[in-house]
């Protein structure tokens, strides 16, 4: 079995692909800086998987310790590459330590492949790229609008960075694959999100409150032209997530890719607005959750739900799991990891 590279694997959606690696009977070795995760992340992989991956606590802006890693690893069959700092508002305070962090790495993993040959490369894009798109649902061919923040742009950067090295290098084999709202935990709740500090997405958010954490859930504004004037989006379970990965590395080592560079939309293709993902949760925990409207958000997009037929017909990957399962095990999750700790501390 060829061994795969996950850089990011002790991450949110990297934990939980090489989870899926693992259980397909890839071997995984895992880079990660653990700047936002966790060595223990090893142990719930290992138990769900029966498998401890190799893992090198390695920072790849380390242009030689990059270069070292890759000539100690010379079999490597495939890299999906997690590792990417994702605050949109960090990134505008300190777009240097972005261009840094997702792109200045992702040159250096690059040049590295170029020097072993035939290779095989999964980048973490997001629908960020599409930025309030003019269609919905949003296709592949829809266009890539001005980005929004530095990380919105290290993202349709980091795209242009693989296309324009494939384009000249027939032996590079790359996918994109775009994410809307990834969310959820793996069932058995042994990995989930591990949020630093205030989460700034939705969901940790919602069930931060839930359980006590937070006091009160702002809703980004109400007065928007949806039906019920919350924004939309396209969430999807963190486990669909990580299988889209295996399928998108199974289409490059088995040579199906039709072109060296290509884009995917990871999404469900259903919209849900924000006050449907209350009502899921309360559906779901039977508990009413402590929420106010607020103002708006800047930079947030009314809707964004995913066109999934490439993603479907190509990959021959379907989202299976509904809002309410992922949502049932982002709840379940929080209260695994808020057990025995003191709510006030955290
Ligand atoms: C956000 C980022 C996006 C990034 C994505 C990755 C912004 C503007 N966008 O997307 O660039 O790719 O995360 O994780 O930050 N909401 C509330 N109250 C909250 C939090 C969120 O009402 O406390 C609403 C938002 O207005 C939005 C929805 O919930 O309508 C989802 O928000 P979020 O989870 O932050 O995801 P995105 O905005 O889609």
């Amino acid at each position: 079995m060829k061994k795969i590279l996950v850089t990011g694997g002790l991450g949110f959606i990297g934990s939980h692909t090489v989870v899926e690696l693992q259980n397909e009977g890839f071997e995984v070795v895992i880079i990660d800086n653990l700047s936002n995760s966790s060595e223990n992340v090893l142990d719930g992989i290992e138990v769900i998987s029966g498998k401890r991956p190799v893992f090198e606590k390695l920072d790849l802006r380390e242009k030689q310790k990059v270069q070292a890693f890759f000539a100690e690893h010379s079999n490597i069959g495939g890299v999906i590459h997690f590792a990417a700092s994702k605050a949109v508002g960090e990134s505008v305070e300190n777009p240097l330590l972005y261009y840094e962090n997702n792109l200045g790495v992702l040159v250096y993993i690059l040049q590295e492949l170029l020097k072993k040959g035939d290779s095989n490369f999964i980048f973490s894009s997001s629908c960020t790229v599409y930025g309030q798109a003019d269609q919905m649902p949003i296709t592949e061919d829809a266009p890539v609008k001005p980005a929004e923040s530095p990380y919105g742009n290290t993202k349709q950067v980091g795209e242009e960075i693989i296309k324009d090295t494939c384009k000249v290098n027939p032996q590079l084999a790359a996918i994109a694959l775009r994410y809307f709202n990834p969310i959820g935990a793996h069932p058995s709740v042994e990995i989930g999100e591990l949020p630093l500090g205030v989460p700034q997405n939705l969901l940790p958010f919602i069930t931060q409150t839930g359980i006590g954490l937070r006091e009160q859930l702002s809703v980004f504004g109400d007065d928007y032209p949806t039906e019920d004037g919350t924004c939309i989006r396209d969430y999807i379970h963190v486990v669909d997530v990580a299988k889209a990965h295996v399928a998108a590395l199974k289409r490059l080592l088995n040579t199906e890719n039709t072109e060296n560079f290509e884009v995917f939309n990871l999404g469900t293709g259903k919209g849900s607005s924000v006050l449907e993902v209350i009502g899921s949760f309360e559906r779901v925990t039977g508990e009413k959750l402590n929420y106010r409207i607020a103002p708006r958000r800047e930079g947030d997009v009314i809707q964004a739900y995913a066109d999934t037929k490439k993603a479907n017909d190509v990959l021959g990957w379907k989202a299976k799991s509904t809002l309410d399962d992922a949502m049932k095990s982002a709840w379940d999750w929080e209260n695994k990891i808020r057990k025995g700790t003191e709510k006030a501390s955290v």
